[in-house]
């Protein structure tokens, strides 16, 4: 029942927000007839007939960008075991397999002994940092079965996983995500004897983390982060800053201190997990008004650096473009003919997400992409053989994304591709 009604839910969203919200394409519209001639979009205002949710249209392929879900932390206290409880961080529960086809089946363990040297640099238990939790992997298997009743069992767009083609970045996590999306949209991949194949880039060039490098870009972020825009917030929060370097013994490190990235990170795994917020050895703890705050500054600077800064869409022009050029390329050999799957699945990283919705124009402000967060851009197609695009962030079909010519969003994909990106990031 509360499956059913999710499952409706969805389907009414994608039908409804299309008609409530689809813009007329013409000024004026049509007032001297009901049949809106096929030259202009299908939900073209039309007085004397108005467009109505109709089996006309078919989801003829989509793209998803999402980000891995959820890990242990991905960076360190300089004390890390002390700000742990002594059981530290479990990961018996996920077994992590590595090995080449037709060799040995090999899983690894993180191992953390009592001995070691440099005990204290990270917790307790056998967990990685960065790592996918079993958590992560279940909330990855739900997608997983969330994109089957959404795109194969309502809108029939997907018969097999085969029809799908997924690239990920280097990052285990990203394997082990669409592992779980696979095992949520058909369990029998579980068994099957030929693997899926995942698709990645050399991590020099890959374009999703995104990881290429861009001397150019770098300098414009630096610019931009030194000025009072940006400064301000630093300044203004110093009490917050204090604090939590006392308790955690951060002081002076250039990463926790030019931005709250380090903490927002510590802190959310942490409680994304049922951890505790982090305690100190003489037992002062990060309070839950504090992580409040570093919740929104963190909100607060992905959204500069990545959106709203003067310079900031450059820097994603910059740093993405070879991405962007992906997805257009894609959207492309799409309408060629040449594409053989249904859907292509990106499983990325917050900086993929974040770079995507600034350079699509998403409304902001922007969040911190969450674990698992998701922009899915549809491409459906007309009786009359035209194609427009929508686009979902988070589950919810985006402002000014509702139903836009497909060769619009091309264009909009190929605005973030400088021509000469290669001469600006040498
Ligand atoms: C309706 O009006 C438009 C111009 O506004 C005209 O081009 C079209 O031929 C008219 N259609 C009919 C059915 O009269
Ligand atoms: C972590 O384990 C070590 C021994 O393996 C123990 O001495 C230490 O107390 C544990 N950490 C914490 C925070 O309890
Ligand atoms: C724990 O935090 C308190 C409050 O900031 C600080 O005074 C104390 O030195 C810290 N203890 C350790 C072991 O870092
Ligand atoms: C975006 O930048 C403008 C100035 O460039 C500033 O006034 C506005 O507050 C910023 N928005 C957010 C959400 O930070
Ligand atoms: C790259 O092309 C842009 C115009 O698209 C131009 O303004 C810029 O000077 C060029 N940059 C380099 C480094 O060639």
């Amino acid at each position: 029942m509360f499956v059913a009604s999710l499952l409706s839910a969805a389907f009414l969203s994608h039908y409804f927000h299309g008609v409530q919200v689809a813009k007329a394409l013409t000024a004026s519209g049509i007032y001297n007839s009901s049949q809106t001639p096929h030259d202009l979009p299908w939900n073209t205002y039309n007085y004397c007939n108005a467009p109505h949710v109709n089996r006309d249209r078919y989801l003829v392929y989509a793209t998803i960008m999402m980000r891995h879900h959820k890990r242990t932390p991905d960076n360190l206290y300089p004390t890390e075991n002390a700000l742990n409880p002594p059981v530290g961080w479990d990961c018996t529960n996920i077994v992590q397999e590595n090995h080449a086809a037709g060799s040995g089946k090999v899983t690894h363990e993180t191992v953390i002994p009592s001995w070691h040297p440099f005990l204290s640099r990270i917790w307790n238990g056998t967990c990685d940092a960065g790592q996918l939790t079993a958590e992560g992997l279940a909330d990855s298997v739900k997608h997983g079965q969330d994109i089957w009743s959404v795109y194969s069992s309502q809108l029939g767009l997907l018969e097999s996983v085969n029809d799908i083609y997924i690239r990920t970045s280097n990052s285990d996590r990203t394997y082990q995500v669409t592992g779980g999306l696979l095992y949520g949209m058909d369990p029998s991949t579980a068994q099957s004897s030929v693997p899926f194949v995942v698709h990645t880039q050399p991590s020099n060039i890959d374009s999703l983390v995104p990881s290429y490098s861009c001397p150019k870009a770098d300098a414009l972020r630096n610019a931009y982060q030194s000025v009072p825009a940006w400064t301000d917030h630093i300044n203004a929060n110093q009490d917050l800053q204090n604090r939590l370097d006392s308790i955690l013994g951060t002081t002076g490190l250039g990463p926790w201190s030019s931005w709250y990235d380090h903490f927002f990170d510590t802190f959310t795994s942490r409680t994304c997990h049922g951890h505790p917020l982090p305690c100190n050895a003489t037992g002062t703890c990060v309070s839950e008004a504090d992580a409040d705050r570093v919740h929104e500054i963190g909100n607060f600077e992905y959204n500069y650096i990545w959106n709203n800064a003067t310079g900031a869409k450059e820097y994603v022009k910059l740093t993405f473009g070879a991405m962007f050029l992906e997805l257009a390329q894609n959207l492309l050999s799409f309408e060629s003919g040449m594409e053989r799957h249904r859907m292509r699945i990106y499983v990325g990283h917050d900086g993929s997400m974040i770079r995507l919705a600034s350079g699509l124009g998403i409304k902001g402000p922007l969040k911190w992409p969450s674990m698992g967060s998701e922009i899915s851009m549809e491409v459906w197609e007309t009786e009359a053989r035209q194609k427009f695009v929508r686009v979902f962030h988070e589950g919810t079909v985006a402002q000014g994304f509702e139903w836009i010519p497909f060769q619009t969003f091309v264009s909009l994909l190929q605005s973030n591709v400088h021509s000469n990106l290669t001469v600006q990031c040498a």
